[in-house]
């Protein structure tokens, strides 16, 4: 077989070598707890503040608004919980989305256990969260908005910077959840408007347990973990030095290739997208612009999404159903059925997920491969789709 391709990105990616190389002397001779006072002490903090510097620059933050935490699934219930918690205002209600990744829908569930009230917004046919219907879901009692920046199964962004203007308005906190979107178009939280951002190592090229909680001068949060005094008392627990590092060198390689991202990967995107509309009938792809430019998500008429993840595997091409957490599970998924659509065509959609280091005879081989296949599953079922 000739060399697997991957184009799961969205799931995960490949840790970058340079990522490893910047990780490796800490794992090594840099081994001290960056909260120590001598000299391995020193050299870690040194890492850890270096790393938050890269951050900050990536999404256009101060380094203090940086807090370094053990993913974006962490990050997403630090922020929830934490507004949750704060009591910076009275009421208990948060307006999100049907579309959120589980790291914040079953966070919002387990908030409602504990006496949250949450509305969860729908979106239209193409994706996208109407910002109006946000508004209208906003109450006296709401504390906090959270809309994630782009879904991670259909790539479609989402209306931050109006949604910030309404939250500013009403003076309620947004958080939003950017793991998709960093490094993939520009994050800026000054831009966006928001006050709370989490992101995730693992999807840009750095390793997987690491992550950052934005939080915006002045926004008041309860710390989700609670120990010692680290990251200026909003995170509890000694810095994954290796991890930060790693994290640090992702940032900085997210921010040189963020331009190339957008043309390049986007044109592979387009390519692979416009050569599986012509030349597959009974294809259609979810999801309408603005979407990130490395995913995309296209219904197969008659064919079984997870037959063709399975049959695509064993022809060395890795892809998914949908998000890496639902795949696997046989829950339909919850983004294409909020965007209308019925359930045999979410039942035969799948995610593509590229990333800066796909090449065009990659796509190509990938195109190839899964045209066959998409062919093979219809005759198997029967149907003429030509
Ligand atoms: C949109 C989104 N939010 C949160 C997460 C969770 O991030 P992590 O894997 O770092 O916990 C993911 C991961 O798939 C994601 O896609």
């Amino acid at each position: 077989m000739k060399e697997r391709i991957y184009l799961d990105n969205s799931a995960t990616t490949r840790m970058d070598e340079i990522v490893l190389d910047a990780m490796l002397p800490y794992f090594r001779e840099n081994f001290g707890n960056a909260s120590s006072v001598h000299i391995f002490g020193q050299e870690a903090r040194t890492c850890v503040e270096a790393s938050r510097r890269s951050v900050a620059e990536l999404i256009g933050a101060d380094t203090r608004e940086i807090v370094f935490t053990s993913g974006g699934t962490e990050s997403d219930n630090a922020a929830l919980w934490g507004v949750f918690r704060s009591g910076y205002r009275s009421g208990n209600h948060i307006v999100t989305t049907k579309i959120e990744h589980p790291a914040v829908l079953a966070t919002c569930k387990s908030m409602e256990s504990a006496g949250a009230e949450v509305t969860y917004v729908s979106v239209d046919a193409s994706g996208r969260v109407d910002p109006g219907a946000i508004e209208a879901a906003i109450r006296e009692t709401t504390l906090l908005i959270s809309v994630m920046h782009a879904n991670n199964e259909t790539g479609v962004i989402q209306p931050i910077e109006e949604i910030s203007g309404i939250a500013r308005r009403r003076k309620i906190l947004l958080h939003t959840d950017a793991v998709q979107s960093v490094g993939k178009i520009p994050t800026n939280v000054r831009e966006l408007g928001v006050d709370l951002l989490s992101m995730s190592g693992h999807k840009i090229h750095g390793p997987k347990g690491v992550g950052v909680l934005y939080i915006g001068k002045g926004t008041k949060l309860t710390p989700f973990m609670t120990g010692g005094s680290h990251e200026r008392k909003r995170r509890a627990g000694t810095e994954n030095v290796p991890a930060i590092a790693g994290l640090g060198a992702a940032a900085r390689l997210a921010w040189e290739r963020l331009q190339e991202m957008q043309t390049r990967v986007g044109a592979l995107r387009d390519r692979l997208e416009n050569q599986i509309l012509t030349r597959i009938p009974g294809t259609r792809v979810n999801g309408r612009p603005p979407r990130l430019p490395h995913i995309t998500n296209v219904s197969f008429e008659g064919v079984d999404g997870e037959g063709a993840v399975i049959a695509l595997d064993l022809q060395g091409v890795a892809i998914s159903t949908g998000s890496a957490c639902s795949s696997g599970a046989l829950d339909p998924s919850h983004v294409l059925t909020a965007m209308g659509l019925r359930p045999e065509v979410v039942q035969g959609s799948l995610r593509f997920s590229l990333c800066y280091h796909n090449t065009d005879d990659e796509i190509d081989r990938a195109f190839k491969i899964l045209e066959s296949v998409v062919q093979r599953l219809r005759r198997l079922s029967r149907k003429n789709y030509a």
